[in-house]
């Protein structure tokens, strides 16, 4: 009999719910019980796992606890939020998505995973892989952005890069995807609101890039914390199973998120722990994170037949491979015990990634009179607003076990990359308060300056997790702040500090160039002076619809056509009679200091079968001043389908570096089983007919080249 099989055979009934409680460790801000009550009950064999652990001899610690002293020795998984990065941090999730680059995401999170798991973790809720619609909603910082295909990319990056090539190396860590189900669609984006989302748009639009990071070995699956419909997703039997293990075949572990099978009582689809364990357990959740339901009530369930035993050991088989894949089986300590960890070179090489990450993460708005990128020999530039020097808010809110005193701030990126500049830091207004009694200060140093740079946003807090926000704009007094600074009439750079879109057209309309630095990391300085003086020249692009005001909020590229397509000036058509209904800066866009135009696109496949390819080609001229990376989108349209399509749906991305007046010919292969959608009968349908191709700078219908192609069945 194999080894787990035997273990399983040996193990109690309390042993097995065990392997099925997640706890806090004694870092947790909740969590049952002191230190002393969490070491018994893993001498027990009454904790499977623990969360929001980390450090050589902590982890070492409790790890000898399960080993030596429970009844079977059965090691613990340890798990934290390793999200962007540990130690060293990369830009967040949103912001590193601006990079359109797998290659960099899987070696962000290989880096992150490395340092992660000498320090003991074996396990990260990550990747966060919710499609985010709506700026409002604050967790929209922690995933991919709107678009289903670019987060499929980033699923498949992240999964292989935290897990390595094998799950067992010491520096792997099992990933888990999260939140599985339409996290992103909560009501008027509002934390742990419902949703109600069709299941065609789930399949379609949500559930795509989990499915990615199933096919890529995901180890684990968060579901998320709202209901659908009224299904809590921690209760959602037909989700969990019939469509995550069934029509994706996910054969991994299911964790819940914190506390959500105790918070069933509070959506009001359970009386108590008991019934709430049971619906969570029945509805396929294998874990129970810190709620304490399963431990109290999977016993009593199953000695009254409410769950199965065979449906436990399952479970609890899951649990155990995961451990085994893991190595820990064969060595506990693995992780935590290797001594690179302080090693100069290791840090020295995720701190060169890092300032890579967070170069590609800036995404360069707008850039008037070609102001960016400034002289060199710039004689005195000012650094004006509440992020000129703060580091937690490079951090973000995600930021695991990195230190601040290791953050290298806008001021000192820019000191260090212009010695012989004036610089003068005056903070001006904080970044939240109505006061503006520094004003005053601010703009005399201003007067001074041949540039000013206006750094501006939102604290690390007004982002991620709880931190919806009705207002998108710039918060407290910084409006007055930036419109006193315009209004001296001099070269402004805005450098924006954020983890969502900000809607403020005015800021827009009169900054000279403004530059999204969302949350950058360790390296945020740096980065940004790379880019402030042209040492990089900016290849970041959105990976979300940039709205003008909350109200067109949720806003998306990939709209279905409508009866009445938006026209402007047309009074019956899909508008708003207030603002337009085109975003501010749509997906995929971002300015370079080169200038690339796209000629000749054209389809080389007017005609394509089943399992042919749709093949497309393109010359990009960059007719820039300097060399530069151009990114092209590659969208399609279905012309004619039984249900309505989206008028651009995209396909694919490439980046191509120009030299200055070159030119560069490429080429994209679409394989046709690629057209198919979510049909009528929920099934993915490929039907004949005509397709629209594009290829652009950006999702700006503008700017797009446009052919076709015929499919034919
Ligand atoms: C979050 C998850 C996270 C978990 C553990 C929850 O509040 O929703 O994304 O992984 O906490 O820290």
């Amino acid at each position: 009999m194999d080894q787990l099989e035997v273990l399983l055979d040996a193990m109690t009934l309390e042993e097995k719910v065990g392997q099925l409680n997640m706890v806090a460790s004694f870092r947790a801000v909740t969590g049952p019980g002191a230190l002393q009550e969490v070491d018994d009950l893993i001498r027990a064999g009454h904790i499977g796992s623990l969360l929001n652990i980390w450090g050589r001899e902590e982890v070492a610690r409790v790890q000898r606890l399960a080993v030596d002293e429970s009844r079977l020795g059965i090691p613990l998984l340890l798990c934290h939020d390793i999200i962007h990065g540990h130690r060293v941090i990369f830009p967040t999730p949103l912001a590193e998505a601006c990079a359109f680059n797998p290659v960099l995401w899987q070696k962000t999170a290989q880096a992150a995973a490395q340092e992660a798991s000498e320090e003991g973790v074996a396990l990260t809720f990550a990747p966060m892989l919710d499609i985010a619609r709506d700026a409002r909603w604050g967790r929209m910082v922690e995933g991919p952005g709107e678009d289903t295909w670019l987060a499929r990319q980033i699923g498949v990056a992240k999964t292989r890069g935290f897990q390595g090539e094998d799950l067992s190396f010491a520096t792997s860590l099992a990933a888990t995807a999260k939140h599985f189900g339409a996290y992103g669609a909560v009501t008027a984006g509002r934390e742990y609101a419902s949703a109600d989302v069709s299941e065609r748009t789930l399949l379609e639009i949500y559930l795509p890039p989990f499915a990615a990071a199933i096919a890529a070995g995901v180890a684990a699956i968060m579901p998320a914390f709202n209901d659908i419909a009224g299904q809590p997703m921690t209760a959602n039997r037909y989700l969990l199973k019939d469509i995550l293990r069934q029509r994706l075949g996910f054969e991994g572990v299911v964790i819940s998120d914190f506390n959500a099978v105790g918070e069933l009582l509070n959506h009001g689809v359970a009386h108590d722990l008991l019934e709430a364990a049971v619906l969570a357990f029945n509805a396929g959740v294998d874990i129970d994170m810190t709620s304490n339901a399963f431990i109290e009530g999977l016993p009593i369930a199953v000695d009254r037949g409410l769950v199965s035993l065979n449906d436990i050991d399952n479970s609890v088989r899951r649990v155990l491979r995961l451990k085994e894949r893991l190595g820990l089986f064969k060595d506990p300590y693995r992780r935590g015990s290797s001594v690179s960890y302080n090693a100069q070179k290791g840090k020295d090489q995720r701190r060169a990634l890092a300032r890579e990450a967070a170069q590609r993460a800036i995404v360069l708005l707008t850039n008037k009179d070609q102001l960016l990128p400034l002289a060199p020999d710039l004689i005195c530039l000012a650094m004006i607003g509440p992020f000129v020097d703060d580091v937690g808010a490079m951090l973000g809110s995600w930021a695991s076990a990195g230190h601040e005193e290791q953050t290298v701030s806008f001021f000192e990126g820019v000191r260090k990359a212009a010695p012989n500049c004036h610089l003068d830091l005056v903070i001006g207004v904080d970044g939240l308060s109505q006061d503006v009694s520094g004003i005053e200060l601010a703009l005399a140093a201003c007067r001074k300056a041949e540039v000013i740079l206006l750094c501006l946003g939102e604290t690390a807090e007004m982002s991620g997790e709880a931190a919806s926000r009705a207002d998108i704009g710039l918060p407290g007094a910084q409006r007055a702040l930036a419109e006193a600074v315009f209004a001296l009439g001099k070269p402004v750079v805005v450098v924006l500090t954020s983890g969502r879109p900000l809607a403020a057209p005015w800021l827009f309309e009169r900054a000279t160039a403004v530059l999204a630095t969302w949350q950058l990391g360790s390296e945020a300085g740096h980065a940004l002076a790379d880019i402030l003086f042209g040492v990089i020249n900016p290849t970041g692009r959105l990976p979300i619809s940039w709205p003008r005001a909350v109200g067109q909020t949720p806003i998306f590229y990939n709209q279905r056509a409508t009866g009445r397509p938006t026209q402007i000036g047309v009074h019956y058509s899909s508008c708003y009679i207030d603002t337009l209904a085109s975003p501010q800066f749509p997906f995929g866009h971002g300015l370079s200091y080169s200038a690339f135009s796209l000629l000749d696109f054209a389809c080389l496949t007017p005609l394509v079968k089943h399992n042919d390819n749709v093949e497309v080609s393109v010359r990009v001229r960059n007719d820039g001043a300097r060399p530069g990376e151009a990114t092209l989108f590659f969208f399609i349209h279905d012309l004619v389908a039984s249900l309505a399509r989206p008028v651009l749906e995209l396909k694919g991305v490439k980046k191509v570096f120009v030299g200055q007046g070159a030119e560069e010919q490429l080429s994209f292969v679409l394989a046709v089983e690629d057209l198919a959608f979510v049909g009528p009968e929920l099934d993915l349908t490929l039907e004949a007919g005509r397709f629209e191709i594009y290829v652009g700078q950006s999702a700006d219908p503008v700017g797009l080249l446009k052919d076709s192609f015929d499919l034919v069945l």
